[in-house]
């Protein structure tokens, strides 16, 4: 198959075409503030069927359901309680997915098997815009191969699915850079199974306490149920294994150098770079003091390392706050939760 590379700036029927391939059954790869996502009509089986296949994605694993205005919402769950509807008001549209009981008419393969299902109203507008084109609500997963960084960039979806699918369109790189926030009103308390763009002080803003799942810090075992199943799969990672080393950018640049080995590479924050350049590889993902920066930068710098002959990955982590828990989150999984704490057993 063709990959076509639609291009809003260039043509003004971009967005129509990308709405009629996905009306037609086709799956295109298209921009949101978070990353890129990989489309298809969310009501019919087959069309999300490829978007599993073009992905090499595991079939217990569901996708988010995007919608352009809040009317679309009755058509896909059962029930819309007051938290979502705050929710909603605060940070929709925008990098929250909201899960809910779902109606019959999105089929099992969209959700995973499961009885629920995630809504998400993104704010980009090309990814508003071709929802309306394409008539129907959209299921988008990440728009990467299964298992490696989420894409940030068209040409990163180009690297990953070209051949595969049937467009992509280009909105440039993406505003937010990590995935959205994952929320699950679904049980007793609500229940944060994703940390993204909207950070947790923020959620728990508007709803008061809001219990974190565990997956979001430790390596959870391929054969327990988890309450986001995506959450349990070596995700983001490079082709070198990696180690996380935590603690003030100082310490942690000071018992990285320490450690380099012949072909070691570092992910590092811009200030630290200096310090390793000619010792090893070296990708930077943003200032240490700018966590925003260092989610738009952070899976362009981890893909970056697979062309370079590195093996084995020394990287820093901001702290787990605000947007920071996000990045913290995408980087220990991409290590597998292989940390080394320099903050353990200081006060
Ligand atoms: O920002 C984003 O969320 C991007 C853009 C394209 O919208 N999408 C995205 O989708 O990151 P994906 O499939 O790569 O990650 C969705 C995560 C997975 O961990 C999945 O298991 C979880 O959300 N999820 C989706 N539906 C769920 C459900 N009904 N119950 C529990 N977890 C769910
Ligand atoms: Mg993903």
């Amino acid at each position: 198959m063709q990959t076509r590379l639609l291009r809003p700036s260039e043509d003004t029927t971009a967005l129509e075409q990308a709405g009629a391939l996905l009306r037609a059954g086709e799956v295109v790869g298209i921009p949101t503030e978070t990353v890129y996502g990989l489309a298809a009509n969310a009501l019919d089986p087959a069309a999300v069927a490829r978007i599993f296949e073009a992905k090499g994605r595991p079939q217990d694993n569901p996708l988010i359901v995007h919608i352009a205005d809040l009317e679309s919402i009755a058509g896909i769950a059962t029930e819309f309680p007051p938290e979502a509807q705050a929710l909603a008001e605060a940070f929709w549209p925008g990098p929250l997915t909201i899960i809910l009981p779902k109606q019959d008419r999105i089929p099992m393969v969209t959700s995973g098997g499961l009885n629920t299902v995630g809504i998400r109203f993104p704010s980009h507008p090309m990814a508003q815009a071709i929802i309306r084109a394409a008539g129907v609500p959209l299921a988008a997963p990440s728009a990467n191969t299964s298992g490696r960084p989420s894409t940030t960039t068209a040409q990163h979806v180009m690297e990953d699915l070209n051949g595969k699918i049937a467009a992509v369109v280009d909105g440039g790189a993406c505003s937010v850079g990590v995935e959205s926030t994952v929320i699950s009103l679904c049980g007793e308390r609500p229940r944060l199974l994703r940390p993204g763009g909207i950070s947790l002080e923020q959620l728990e803003r508007v709803l008061g306490v809001v219990d974190v799942d565990r997956a979001l810090e430790e390596k959870i075992d391929d054969t327990e149920t988890v309450s986001a199943p995506g959450m349990k799969y070596r995700h983001y990672a490079p082709k070198a294994p990696v180690t996380v080393v935590f603690g003030t950018p100082e310490a942690s640049a000071d018992y990285i150098y320490a450690q380099l080995g012949e072909n070691s590479g570092v992910l590092c924050f811009d200030d630290c770079a200096e310090q390793f350049r000619g010792r090893a590889v070296v990708e930077t993902f943003g200032p240490a003091n700018d966590e925003a920066e260092q989610a738009r930068e952070i899976f362009d710098a981890l893909r970056r390392f697979d062309e370079t002959n590195c093996t084995e990955i020394f990287a820093q982590c901001p702290p787990a706050s605000g947007i920071g828990l996000a990045v913290s989150n995408r980087i220990k999984k991409a290590a597998g939760f292989h940390v080394i704490d320099l903050t353990e057993g200081q006060a």
